[in-house]
This record gives C-alpha cells, structure tokens and sequence, in this order.
C-alpha cells in the first residue's frame, strides 16, 4: 500500500521517478506527488488526488527541473482522498520533505506536541506530523552546531519518538542531492547504480535502471546521495550492504498488446506455471523435489500436522494446500487467516510445520502472523512470488513461485502458481509417506501436462467473453463447488466482487439450500463447479434447485455430456484431468468471466477502486 520512491543522479529526476510512479502505481492510486531538491531553495512539490498520468502532465506544465528527488501513490489511510493529503508532504517551516507508507499511530499526541512548538498541519495525514517532527529535530540539531549528516540524524532522533510502520523517503533544504529512507514494517530497497542511486517500495519501480539493489531490512536507515550510499540501524550501528543483483525483464512489466495487465497475466499462466515446476521433479520422476525448504528428509517425515496463513486470494490457495495435502499426503492441515491467527492464541501441536503464502510477500498480517508463528518456536516455511521480499528474507525456508511480476491487483497467475506449488508439495510428502510410486508418477505426468491443459481453456476466451457479456448487468452472482471446488467458488467469487463491485458469494454447493438460496432469482445467477466423479450428481442436484427457482446456471465443468439437458443455460468446458490440477483448470474460466465481465461494466480493471495490492497496513 502506497508506493516511495527516491532518486538522486546526474539525470532528468522528475521522468524517472514519474515512470517509477507509474510502476508503483498498484501500490495504491488515490493521488500521486512528486518533490523535487533544488539549490538554495525549498524542494518544488507538484501532488494531485489524481493518476500518474494526470501528475506527469502537471509536473511538464510546472516545468519542474532538477536531478534528486522523491515520488509518492498513495492508498489513503489518514484523511480523505485529496490534493492535501497526497504526499510527499512539506514540514510547515519548508525545510523537510517526506514521502511515507505506512501508519503512524501516535500522530494525534505528536500532532498536539508539534502544535504546541508552532509547527502547523495543512493536511488530516498522520504523515505530517512525521514531517514536522524531523524539521523540530533538524533545527534543534542546527541550534546545536551539527552540520554533519544532520538530516540522517534527526530522521534518526525523529523515528525514535515514532509508533507504528514506515518506509520514508526524506529531503532536507540545503543538501539538494541527498535522499534519507528508512523502514520498519514497510518495505524499502536501494537501487545502486553509476553517478545515481535510487530507494523505492520494490524494485519494480527501477525499471531496470538498478541492477542492484540492497533490501534494507526493519529498523535500518540509509543516506545516499548520487554516488554513495550508506547504511545504518537506527540505533547508528553501521551495517554491511548486502547487494542482490535482480534479473529484470522489461516486458514482464509491459502490457504488450493486452489491453490490461490482468487479461496479459491470465494468458501468461502456461508459461508461469511452467516455471513453478522447473527442476521441481525428481530424477525417477514420481514426485517433486523443492531446493529451499532447509529442512532434512527425516524432519520432514516428523511433521505431523501443517498449518497454512494467508489472506484473500492467498487464503484460498491456502483452503486448496488443504484439500491436497490432505488426500496425498495424509497430514492434517489447517488453515487460519494471518490476521487473525496473529491475534489468537491457537494452540499448535509440537511437530506443527507452518507456510505461509504471500504473492507479494509483503503483505502486513501475514509478514507478522509469520513471526509470531516463529516467536512461538515454529518453523515457518514460505510460498511467495516476489523474490527478496521481507516474508522469504525472514521465513526459515521456502518455496518461490516465480511466476514473474504481476501487476493487475486481482492476483490471477500467482494464485494458480501458489495452488501448483501446494498440489506439488502434497505430492512431496505423500511420496515420503504412503503414496505410491505408480501414485506418485501419475501426479507428476499430470502436472507437466498441465501449461497445455491451461492453453485449451484459454481457447474459450470469446466463448467466455460471450456469457460474460450476457450477464454483465446482473448485480448479484452466486458460485457453488464442492470440496476442492470449494475455494475455486470463493476465489471466482473474490475476483468479480473487486474487479466488477458485483455482489458475489461463493459457497459449498449443499450449503445453498441453507440460506444462500433465498437470494435465486432470474437477476442473480449461478456459477456452478461440476466436474466429473462421484460429486457431479450431487452437484447437479443444487443446480436443479437453482433451475426450479428460476435461476440461471453457467456451469463450468469437464463432463458437459453428462448434465441434463436444459439444466445449464451455459457452459464453459475444461478438459478432464487429474485431481490434481483440476482446480487451476476450474479456475481459468472464472478469471476470464470476472475479467470480461468487468469490462462490459466500464470498470478499471488493473486498478479496482478502495484496493491496491501489496497490503503494507493492518
Ligand atoms: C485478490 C488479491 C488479494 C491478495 C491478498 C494477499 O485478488 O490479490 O486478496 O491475495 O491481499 O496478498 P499477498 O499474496 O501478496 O500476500
């Protein structure tokens, strides 16, 4: 939530922090700013609860110029969406700017100090008073004599007064080609680059600009200007950088001839999925092999039950892990919410094995149900997309799913990616546990047919974009599956709620009968898992219920010679395939339903409104 960036160098820093903007852009969109240093003078802000691209066109008219600066999207928290409260913000001496994600919790009795000293708010941003509160210390430190690395100091002396979470990225008046950034709880990387350094939310935002980055980590702070950098914790002990070099594809991060990037990454699934298995399969092919679990086959076979933390589509990858885990394996598992599991006191048996699964990795109440699964002694092993982030860098070993960056906020190929990697793990421990060998080897074929399988339901695109169409003006939308249909239901429930502002419920198909079928009538259909084996009858059996409640049913299924005639009043096909990829098979004509769907009513679709991806606040 809310995108930083920073840049100080020899080039033109209003385009490429804007261009950086442009990619943080799913960050959060309600405004958008952009600060510029300037010698001898107050920094120029241009900010606008608008676009980028509106902002980029008022920076060109501002003409504003100069080679260091610091850019901000914002996901409101504090105070409404407006141009006030876009950031960066200016402390009311003009002396200190700031561009901030995160939450400042104490900012009313900080407020309230600040006042009293003479400092005023022109904003309702818990932000300002983080602003104000380092120009008191930089000119109290001025009054002192200090001079040297004085803004480093007072955002030091400022964050120690400070509750709650924060990436910053600050300038001072004065030293026009120095940028101070620190973190806690939000993240925050380095670019390092020739005659230029950079700081932003992720490396997205470079653009292939920094080859190397340093991922700073909570609790440290670092002061750069074009040609140096350095690190320090923000009790002043000096840190060692540790540079990663990111292997960056333009075009991972360009939408090509796709209209959006969800339609882009819905049909880049074959080739994402091929990369989650890569190398995952063992020589004798009958099951897979993961290389970062940092875990001894022995302590492996120990584990005795799993539990699973997520949020949102995540947790419905989670519900999956469950069902697959379960039927190969023979683990139990559980599921929780990271948001409420990290409040509860749940008791866990001894040999729990935790995941937790975060396409971001980012993401606040799973990064923290994470260490509080790990401050009880748990090993906590991960599944997450974006490589370096804090989830992995903290976990005690995982699985990445390198589905490449996904841009559009309604996650599509990194949910398929993490139900791949928890049906590829279910194979893993079944293999070391009673599955057999013939067992075994039918997965592993299955899974390595499975990109083909993923291009024959994308075939249907325009058979899908013609329902999606004829229903497009429904208000209401049930989806019904049962067992690991289940979480398929919820998740395509999930994408047309957020991308579409469809009211949608997914159930368990015999739940509807009590309670959720109060809602059928001809304005609310039915999208219905139906796949072949013994819960087709009982599946067909809701959607009877449905149909003699006058209700429509789209019914996505693999056996379409099977329904009764005139049951469905449409149907999507999947091909018939294992169990064990069925669910990302069921899930492709629900993303491109919600997705066509969405564009029929006009929506944003990359960029649904209230959401961002990446949720950096509790
Ligand atoms: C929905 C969606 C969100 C995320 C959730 C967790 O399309 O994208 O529900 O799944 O915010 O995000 P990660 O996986 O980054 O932890």
């Amino acid at each position: 939530m809310c995108g930083i960036i920073g840049y100080t160098g020899r080039q033109d820093a209003a385009s490429i922090i804007l261009e950086g903007l442009k990619r943080l852009e799913y960050r959060g969109y309600d405004s958008a700013g952009i600060a510029l240093s300037g010698k001898g003078c107050a920094p120029k802000v241009v900010k606008k609860a608008a676009r980028v691209e509106i902002l980029s066109r008022l920076v060109r008219e501002a003409k504003l110029a100069g080679s260091c600066g610091i850019g901000h999207t914002r996901w409101a928290t504090h105070g409404k969406v407006s141009d006030e409260n876009a950031h960066p913000h200016v402390s009311s001496d003009g002396v200190i700017v700031l561009a901030h994600n995160g939450v400042i919790e104490n900012y009313v009795q900080l407020r309230k100090s600040l006042t009293a000293l003479g400092y005023t708010f022109h904003s309702e941003t818990d932000t300002e008073a983080l602003a104000n509160l380092v120009a008191l210390h930089f000119s109290r430190l001025e009054s002192l004599g200090v001079s040297e690395n004085r803004l480093e100091e007072a955002v030091r002396l400022a964050l120690a007064e400070v509750e709650g979470t924060y990436g910053i990225a600050v300038m001072c008046v004065g030293n026009p080609d120095e940028i101070v950034g620190a973190r806690k709880g939000s993240p925050l990387v380095l670019g390092v680059g020739r005659g230029e350094n950079m700081l932003a939310s992720d490396v997205t935002a470079f653009g292939g600009r920094m080859q190397n980055v340093v991922y700073l980590d909570d609790g440290q702070i670092v002061r750069m200007n074009r040609d140096d950098f350095v690190i320090s914790t923000l009790k002043n002990e000096s840190v060692a950088p540790v540079l990663n070099e990111i292997d960056w594809r333009m075009e991972d991060a360009e939408l090509g001839s796709f209209p959006h990037f969800m339609l882009k990454e819905i049909f880049e699934q074959p080739v994402s999925l091929e990369n989650a298995m890569r190398g995952r399969f063992s020589q004798d092919a009958s099951t897979a092999q993961f290389g970062g679990l940092n875990m001894s086959a022995r302590e492996l076979r120990q584990v005795d039950r799993i539990l699973f933390l997520g949020c949102g589509t995540a947790w419905h990858a989670c519900l999956l892990a469950k069902h697959m885990i379960e039927r190969y394996a023979r683990i139990p598992v559980d599921v929780e919410y990271s948001s409420e599991f990290r409040y509860r006191n749940s008791p866990l048996e001894k040999n729990t094995l935790v995941f937790t699964i975060s396409q971001s990795g980012e993401t606040l109440d799973t990064l923290e149900a994470q260490r509080e699964a790990q401050r009880k002694g748990y090993r906590v092993l991960g599944i997450s997309n974006v490589v370096g982030a804090t989830i992995p860098r903290e976990n005690d070993g995982g699985i990445y799913q390198h589905s490449g960056p996904e841009i559009g906020v309604a996650s599509t190929k990194a949910f398929t990616a993490q139900v791949l990697v928890a049906s590829m793990l279910s194979l893993y421990f079944g293999r070391m546990r009673d599955l057999s060998f013939a067992d075994g080897r039918e997965m592993v074929k299955a899974f390595q047919s499975l990109p083909g399988l993923v291009s024959c339901v994308l075939d249907q695109a325009e058979n899908v974009e013609r329902i999606a169409k004829r229903y497009a003006g429904c208000n209401d939308f049930l989806f019904l599956g049962r067992l690991e249909m289940f979480p398929i239901a919820l998740e395509g429930a999930l994408k047309l709620k957020e991308i579409s502002y469809i009211h949608a419920e997914g159930y368990p198909a015999a739940e509807m009968k009590h309670g959720p079928i109060a809602l059928i009538c001809p304005e609310c259909p039915t999208v219905a898992i139906a796949m072949a084996g013994e819960m087709f009858k009982k599946c067909v059996s809701s959607i009877q219920e449905v149909k003699a409640r006058k209700g429509d049913v789209i019914v996505v299924t693999d056996c379409p010679d099977d329904l009764p005639d005139g049951l469905a009043d449409e149907v999507i096909f999947v091909p018939r395939a294992h169990d064990c990829i069925l669910p990302i098979l069921a899930t492709i004509p629900l993303q491109l339903l919600s997705y066509y769907i969405a564009v029929a009513r006009d929506c944003d679709v990359d960029k649904p409104r209230n959401l961002a991806k990446s949720v950096t606040v509790e």
